[in-house]
Parts: C-alpha cells; structure tokens; sequence
C-alpha cells in the first residue's frame, strides 16, 4: 500500500536518515545532501530551500539504494556519476581515477610554466577523465593539448569532458605513454601517472578499491610508469621544456634522482595542502 502524501517522509528526514546511516563516513551530511539532490535530480541549495516537500515513494527507495552503495564504500563521485576539479563538473564512472584536489597542485604548476609561452603544445599522459588537459585548456585557450591515454573506456569519459568544457583543442590518443609521440615536440609534458606500489594494501582496505588497478598501481615500488616517462621525456620536449609529474608522498627523493639521472635541470618539487611532497617538475635545455 502507498503511504499517503501525509506520511511520506520530508526532504529534510531523508537526509538526516541518510546521516545517520552513513555515520562512518566522514563527511555523511554532505553525502547524503548530495545523494538526495541526484535522486530529486536538483541542486544542493534545492534541497534546503524544498526541505519540508514531501518525497515520493519511488525517490525515497532510490534514495535509501544510493544510500546502501555508499555504505558499502563505493566513492560518492562515482555514484552520482560527477567529481568537481578546477571548479568544473567531470563526468568520472567506475573506469576512470576520480580527479583529486592536490592533482590541482600539479596543473598550477604547469601553468606557471606556460606563462610566457604563446601557443603552447601540451601532452597530457594517463589524462583519465581529462581532467589535467582540460583544467589546462581552460586557462590556456591559446595551447594544443595531446591527451594520451591507454584505457578506451576512459577515453569515452575524457571525450565527454572535452566535449564540455575544453576552450581549446585536445586530441585524445589512445597510446602507451610517449611511445608513438616520438615526432612531436612539446613544451610541457604533464603526467599524473600511477603510483601506488603492486604490494600496497591501502589499495583493498579504503575506498579505492572502487577505482580502476591500472589507474594506481605501478610496479613492485609504485615508480614504473615515472621512470618510463622521465626516461622518454627528454627526446619529446622542445629545449627549455618541462616535464611535471604526480608522485606518491614518500616518493619526492627518488623521482629528483631520476630526474638528475636523465638530464633535467631546475629540478623543483612542489608540496601539496597537507604538506606533503607531491610534485615534481624539471626543464630539459639545448645542448
Ligand atoms: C592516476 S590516473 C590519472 C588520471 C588523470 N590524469 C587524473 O589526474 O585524474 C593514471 C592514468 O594513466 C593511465 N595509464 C596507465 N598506464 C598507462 C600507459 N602505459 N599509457 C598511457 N596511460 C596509462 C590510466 O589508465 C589512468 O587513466
């Protein structure tokens, strides 16, 4: 039997049964705000303006569904299928790394050093969601940006953000890291690339898990990817070229070494908001 309009649950009492459903999770309030706000199909400010409407039966259930997965662990961005980075809306689902806020660090960084450049070439390498690339191509509407990247299917999530929100050209690649990019020249070379040790057991015990293993792991000491792109990069940047790169925070010492060994100058690492060592950029000059 349908309750009756009368005894439907409230905006307002969804979320706070949602709260308290998701009490382990630390951030439950705005969880359930958000997941209540994608079942209504709403924004956040909707749901305390509307917060005594009544609910329907069919959006309660949908809601308590949501509700569920949460609990389970599954990320928050995944189930509604949206993660905010650099302020725009991507598009993440299950085969794509959801854009973190310290990836934001390494795209400044990046900019930084387009700031006295005009027309910037760009490869963005593992671009995932698009999210580098994209963050890149909005403040520089002037750069050409090659966005490599092996997974297909995230390559269908990165077309979908391009689509939205790119101000300049990306060319998305399908492509193993700098191998088949051995004609081109660029000015920065940018890379949030894997990073977690194969052995790490962070990787089943948090809410990663969700995420796709080729996304995060990179060999028995999490460097296998950097190493292949510090290797490579020399040959693909233009004299005074950077390459910047994301890297685990423990990582920082080993990723300068690499850098050192393979002939990069100005080497810099740059420390994300908890202070951890997070990126590293150098410069490759003529000979
Ligand atoms: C840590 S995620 C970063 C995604 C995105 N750039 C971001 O910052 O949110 C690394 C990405 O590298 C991709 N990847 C892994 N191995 C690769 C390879 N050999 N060549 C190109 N991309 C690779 C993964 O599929 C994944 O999308």
């Amino acid at each position: 039997m349908r309750p009756s309009e009368s005894a439907r649950n409230s905006v307002a009492n969804l979320v706070r049964l949602g709260e308290s459903l998701l009490r382990e999770d630390s951030n439950a309030r705005l969880d359930a705000e958000l997941l209540i706000a994608h079942v209504l199909g709403c924004d956040r400010v909707a749901v305390y303006r509307d917060a005594e409407k009544k609910v329907s039966p069919h959006h309660e259930q949908a809601f308590c569904e949501l509700v569920s997965l949460r609990s389970s662990g599954r990320p928050i961005a995944q189930i509604i299928g949206i993660q905010e980075f650099w302020s725009l809306p991507f598009v993440v689902d299950e085969n794509v790394l959801i854009p973190r806020p310290e990836t934001e660090l390494l795209v400044d960084l990046g900019l930084a050093h387009l700031r006295s450049l005009d027309a910037p070439v760009i490869a963005d390498m593992g671009t995932g969601s698009g999210a580098i690339a994209v963050a890149i191509s909005h403040e520089r509407p002037d750069a050409t940006i090659l966005a490599v990247e092996r997974s297909i299917a995230a390559l269908a999530i990165a077309q979908r953000n391009c689509a939205r929100h790119a101000r300049s050209p990306i060319y998305l690649v399908r492509g193993n890291w700098l191998a088949g990019l051995r004609n081109y020249q660029f000015d920065l070379i940018i890379a949030n690339p894997p990073y977690v040790a194969s052995g790490d057991a962070l990787i089943n015990t948090t809410s990663i898990r969700f995420e796709p293993k080729e996304a995060l792991l990179s060999g028995l000491d999490g460097l296998e990817a950097i190493r292949e792109l510090v290797a490579g990069a020399g040959q693909a940047l233009k004299s005074g070229g950077m390459l910047a790169v994301e890297h685990g925070y423990n990582q920082a010492m080993h990723v300068r070494t690499l850098f050192q060994q393979h002939g990069f100058c100005d080497i810099v690492t740059e420390r994300d908001l908890a202070g951890h060592e997070r990126a590293t950029s150098g410069r490759i000059t003529g000979s």
